[in-house]
């Protein structure tokens, strides 16, 4: 399958980015065609602003937005990778969905105004940390907060409704085994995801 990987963390360091390596290894080793996209490294522009809107309204999509789009278009399956930063994305990634996911090009709206998905993927996985624990979450019912605005929100509406799920809670907190074993969860959740 040609599938895209959309990685957002800002430190080649960080933990989000040993569970990158262990997707795209995992998915090298088992035949996959696949482009990452790092979008701290490309620097897209993650801010929809006037000139865009104007652009836009006029029929012309940006050059950057295009070239995003190619890829999106040319992938069959979509990976995530992202820290939770305010109980949402990073404004990084945040702002690649509000410039790329254009009405017309991944969703749009019957003549009664109910929102349709154009995305044709078969399938997408997102991975996500947080540095709080799971009962902080539980405790707090805000479980699906970090899960459903990406998963429904944002792919389901895009027409995307097979999305495999995963959140490492407490990252920082944890010893190196219990991390160790989350690479292993990530590498097990990409083979069965994109299995066959
Ligand atoms: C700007 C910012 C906002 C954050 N907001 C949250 C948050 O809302 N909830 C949470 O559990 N952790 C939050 N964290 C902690 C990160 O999610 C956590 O450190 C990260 O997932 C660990 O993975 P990493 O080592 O790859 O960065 C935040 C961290 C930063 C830098």
């Amino acid at each position: 399958m040609k599938i895209l990987i959309v990685y957002t963390h800002p430190n080649p360091a960080s933990f989000n980015h040993a569970i990158l390596e262990a997707v795209e290894s995992t998915l090298k080793g088992s035949g996959h065609d696949i482009r990452v996209k790092d979008l701290y490294q490309t620097g897209f522009k993650n801010v929809l602003d006037g000139g865009d809107f104007t652009q836009i309204m006029g029929g012309t999509i940006p050059d950057d937005i295009k070239e995003e789009h190619e890829d999106i278009l040319w992938a069959e399956g979509l990976v995530f990778i992202y820290p939770v930063w305010w109980i949402d994305r990073p404004a990084q990634l945040k702002g690649w969905i509000d410039r790329t996911m254009l009405q017309g090009f991944a969703f749009d709206y019957s003549p009664e105004g109910m929102p349709t998905g154009l995305l044709k993927h078969q399938k997408a996985m997102v991975i996500t940390t947080t540095g709080g624990p799971e009962e902080f979450y539980d405790q707090a019912q805000m479980k699906d907060m970090i899960r459903r605005p990406m998963c429904d929100g944002t792919l389901g509406f895009c027409g995307i409704q097979d999305v495999a799920y995963k959140a490492f809670f407490a990252v920082p907190h944890v010893t190196d085994d219990v991390r160790k074993g989350m690479l292993e969860e990530a590498k097990e959740l990409t083979r069965t995801t994109f299995a066959g």
